[in-house]
């Protein structure tokens, strides 16, 4: 697992949209597994903001997100679907049909979406690079505590804490799901590359448990020790309860040397 550290939020957004934009020089057909909340916000305004200038095209992308509220419509403001158009996808000449994520309708049958979206991402030859933020309990996507490591996408039901941290982006009258759907953690390990990224104090505990701890189903984002390309991006207060920050620091700056040497995307 590699560890980088850098100061600020905007320094994660960009080291994040570097290494995207070097990945689409490489392989401009890429599948990207991608994420919602606010953590990936200023990487998404940076993308666009690059596609805008010229510098980047998405238009041979294809995306996977990693889940999506169950009970309301696609089209509702609250659904990652919109999101995701509104803070992405409509701003980059990436084709709508090459975005998915795991909408189930009231008339769909959950396990038949979950083994759709599987199947969906095994014919796109699997997720090149995987990006997800961390809830303050450890989970990823929705795979809340004790989702199991081999998970697939399916149904998760929320934790009242997730619940109630989500709580601040719903109004006191709106329907707040409790479900979702969410990719499993066996889906998300099988991506050829993942990404961790967490900003701010609130994120701190759970990262020092998600890297330094054991793995366990009772923290989640544990699983990215199993990855043999685990990369976790965190601002200096999400990292604050690291133990082993000198190591991290001399180890990426050991890695780019080797990085320059073969002129390999890092
Ligand atoms: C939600 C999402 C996760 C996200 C987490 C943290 O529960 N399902 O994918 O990582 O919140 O969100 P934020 O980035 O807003 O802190």
């Amino acid at each position: 697992m590699e560890v980088v550290i850098l100061e600020t939020e905007n320094d994660v957004a960009t080291w994040a949209a570097d290494r995207i934009s070097d990945l689409l020089v490489q392989k401009p057909d890429a599948t990207l597994g991608l994420a919602t909340g606010n953590t990936p916000l200023a990487l998404y305004r940076r993308l666009s903001d690059r596609f805008a200038k010229g510098l980047v095209s998405f238009k041979n992308v294809k995306t996977f997100n990693l889940d999506e509220y169950i009970g309301i419509e696609e089209g509702n403001h609250q659904s990652y679907r919109t999101y995701m158009r509104k803070e992405f996808f409509g701003k980059v000449d990436i084709p709508l049909e090459n975005t998915h994520l795991p909408y189930c309708s009231a008339t769909d049958n959950p396990r038949e979406v979950g083994s759709a979206y599987e199947h969906d991402i095994e014919t796109a030859g699997g997720i090149d690079l995987q990006l997800f933020g961390i809830g303050a309990n450890g989970h990823i996507g929705f795979n809340e505590p004790t989702s199991s490591f081999g998970s697939r996408t399916r149904v998760k039901t929320l934790t009242k804490r997730t619940i109630s941290e989500n709580s601040r982006l719903f109004s006191p009258e709106e329907f707040q799901p409790h479900l979702a759907m969410t990719m499993g953690i066996a889906t998300i390990l099988d991506s050829r590359r993942v990404w961790l990224m967490a900003t701010g104090q609130h994120k701190a505990e759970a990262v020092g448990q998600a890297i330094e701890g054991p793995i366990s189903s009772m923290v989640p984002a544990s699983a990215l020790q199993l990855h043999e390309s685990a990369t976790v991006i965190v601002d200096r207060s999400a990292a604050s309860k690291l133990k082993h920050i000198d190591y991290y620091n001399w180890a990426v700056q050991e890695k780019t040397k080797l990085a320059r040497k073969f002129d390999t995307f890092p």
